[in-house]
């Protein structure tokens, strides 16, 4: 009788048959075929990890790292089994690791698992829009703060549906106001009349708290409505897209502007984030001075007071107990612009490059890309850019937005292949990337990483959970990735930094635990577009890494040396709660 094993053929005769139907004996535990199969089982397993993206950095880890990834890794089983697993009951919801972000949210941080994560080093922030960057609960105290600051509402936000039908504005007014318009709730109220918003929020129905909720409900995605994945992407994309609006005018003024970086910056070196690069630009880049009303025309002022925030930022207490290593812009037009529109705004971009060639980090477009221009139609617009800032001599690399969508072949899914041949040194959100095998060679290849924003492609429902999302099978294929959180203040993270994009990766996934999250952690450091350099020095600053001699190097070396610091405080908090299970 012959058998096959999975690795090769085994040949073996059975002896002991006496007759070909009797059926004799138990299945034996320790046979020899029962260990070969488990061998087998143990190479199989261990051949597939060497194709990882985190391989190399699994490799490298040190025995307190190795240790720390061990006892997160009965951390997040016991949880899992304790914490996550509840069955449904007449009181309560069945509750399981891994489930909607807005429905688990509540629960994560009462764990274990949250603690260690926001604990992490966690590296560089590489995708994130400005405006949806700090919670506005945070942005509308410190416009309450704010000598001058005025509010108007397109109506009298006198009931529930006015409030949801009204649009409003924040500026700043340095005179006395004539009105006599004190409560922007009346139904008396004159629609756009400027009311001062210490007034405004005095009187408002139900105080401070009531006017917060009021401006959280015009910019911020409700949980109940980002779950509802049977209304599909366009549907959330229209109330994503609406929620930007108000938020405009509420960072131009400059009082509001530098305080708001502070708070920004802080909650992200708190966080355990050390290098951010902010898409932000276009039309966003305005400033009103202090006590002044009018935008300032000369567009460099915005660019001038993010460079002082960020050198003042990097000057605090926190700022250097944290290596705050600074910040970037990587300029954002609109996609859905035509293209004089689109034309016009890279000639500023152009401009600003020249004034600010450190601050300014690279180009991309936004916006929902279902439907806006594909790449392919705006390669006129994309070849003159790179023909422009060469002859200028200036470095402006490409960071797309390409594949944020869940079709196959068509003109988005297709932005992919322009955005590897434009030369793209990342990817934002690539999540139709795992469908083409051709272009994930060329990514790896090409070093080009994917920045992965699980709660964002979440809630704008391209996967309906964190276990559905196609991260695993980037890092399993061993495409460069790190996590990103795209828009956390309107799409319910609610907070600046990453840690709970972070939770829901390292906890939806077996392959991932503690050492894969330290690996994409790392990743972003070595992507991070710390300065200009020639598309040469890039890919080899990357492949290098820490061993490399320049800035990047340093950084990462930086890094790996928190790394540390946060593995051996993980052994000390928790080491002995967890012993040592078999450590090979
Ligand atoms: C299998 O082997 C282990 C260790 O060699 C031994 O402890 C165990 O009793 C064995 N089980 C059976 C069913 O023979
Ligand atoms: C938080 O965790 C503690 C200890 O595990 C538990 O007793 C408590 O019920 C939890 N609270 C919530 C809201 O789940
Ligand atoms: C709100 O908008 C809807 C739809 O346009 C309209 O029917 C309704 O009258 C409006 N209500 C208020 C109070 O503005
Ligand atoms: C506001 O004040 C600034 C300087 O204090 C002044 O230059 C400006 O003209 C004033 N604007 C208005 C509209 O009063
Ligand atoms: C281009 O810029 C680099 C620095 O970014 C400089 O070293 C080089 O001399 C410049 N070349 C020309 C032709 O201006
Ligand atoms: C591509 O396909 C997806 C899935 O059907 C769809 O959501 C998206 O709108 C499509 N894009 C275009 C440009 O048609
Ligand atoms: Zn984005």
């Amino acid at each position: 009788m012959h058998l096959l094993s999975i690795l090769g053929i085994v040949t073996l005769s059975l002896s002991g048959f006496s007759t070909a139907l009797a059926i004799e004996g138990e299945p034996n535990v320790n046979g020899t075929l029962v260990q070969q199969h488990l061998r087998d089982r143990e190479k199989l397993i261990a051949l597939e990890k060497t194709h990882r993206q985190d391989h190399i950095f699994r490799q490298s880890l040190s025995p307190t790292a190795k240790r720390a990834d061990e006892i997160v890794q009965a951390i997040r089983q016991h949880e899992i089994d304790n914490y996550w697993r509840v069955a449904a009951t007449d009181g309560q919801k069945e509750r399981f690791a891994g489930q909607a972000f807005p429905l688990a949210r509540p629960y994560i941080s009462n764990t274990t698992l949250w603690k260690v994560v926001k604990q992490m080093p966690k590296g560089a922030l590489l995708h994130a829009h400005l405006s949806a960057m700090l919670p506005y609960d945070k942005i509308v105290k410190i416009i309450i703060q704010t000598e001058g600051m005025v509010i108007s509402a397109s109506q009298p936000l006198d009931t529930k549906e006015a409030k949801q039908n009204a649009t409003f504005t924040f500026a700043h007014n340095n005179g006395t106001l004539s009105t006599t318009q004190f409560k922007i709730d009346a139904s008396d109220y004159i629609p756009n009349t400027e009311v001062p918003v210490k007034t405004a929020v005095a009187n408002f129905e139900g105080g401070e708290a009531a006017f917060i909720d009021f401006i959280k409900s015009k910019t911020t995605i409700p949980p109940g409505e980002s779950i509802r994945h049977e209304l599909g992407v366009d549907e959330i994309w229209r109330r994503f897209q609406a929620y930007f609006g108000p938020t405009g005018s509420m960072i131009q003024y400059e009082p509001v502007v530098r305080k708001f970086y502070q708070t920004l910056f802080q909650d992200l070196a708190s966080d355990g984030i050390s290098w951010v690069e902010i898409r932000t630009g276009g039309s966003h880049g305005k400033l009103v001075h202090n006590g002044d009303e009018e935008i300032d025309p000369d567009l460099d002022a915005w660019w001038h007071v993010l460079v002082e925030e960020i050198d003042k930022f990097k000057a605090t207490e926190l700022g250097k107990s944290k290596n705050f290593l600074g910040a970037r812009v990587i300029w954002s037009d609109t996609r859905i612009n035509n293209r004089a529109s689109i034309t016009k705004s890279m000639k500023i971009a152009l401009q600003r490059k020249q004034n600010f060639p450190q601050l300014f980090s690279g180009y991309d477009l936004v916006a929902q890309e279902d439907l806006g221009r594909p790449l392919s139609d705006l390669a006129p617009e994309l070849v003159w850019f790179r023909q422009q800032s060469e002859a200028l001599n200036l470095t402006i690399p490409y960071f797309f937005h390409a594949g944020e969508t869940l079709g196959d072949g068509n003109s988005t899914d297709l932005n992919l292949f322009d955005a590897i041949l434009f030369n793209t040194r990342r990817i934002g959100h690539g999540f139709s990337l795992y469908k083409h095998p051709n272009l994930i060679r060329q990514v790896i290849e090409q070093n080009v990483m994917v920045e992965v924003c699980p709660i964002s492609n979440e809630v704008l429902r391209l996967n309906e959970d964190i276990l559905h999302h196609p991260l695993p099978a980037m890092i399993a294929h061993g495409i460069p990735t790190a996590i990103s959180n795209d828009d956390p203040a309107i799409l319910g993270q609610d907070v600046a930094g990453l840690s709970y994009d972070f939770y829901e990766a390292i906890q939806a996934f077996d392959n991932i635990g503690l050492a894969g999250l330290g690996a994409l952690a790392h990743n972003s450091l070595r992507w991070a577009n710390f300065e200009d350099q020639s598309s040469e020095d890039w890919i080899q600053d990357i492949d290098r890494g820490e061993h490399g001699t320049g800035t990047k190097a340093r950084h990462i070396q930086g890094w790996n040396r928190e790394w540390e610091k946060f593995c051996k405080w993980i052994v000390d908090e928790y080491g002995s709660k967890y012993p040592a299970v078999q450590v090979d």
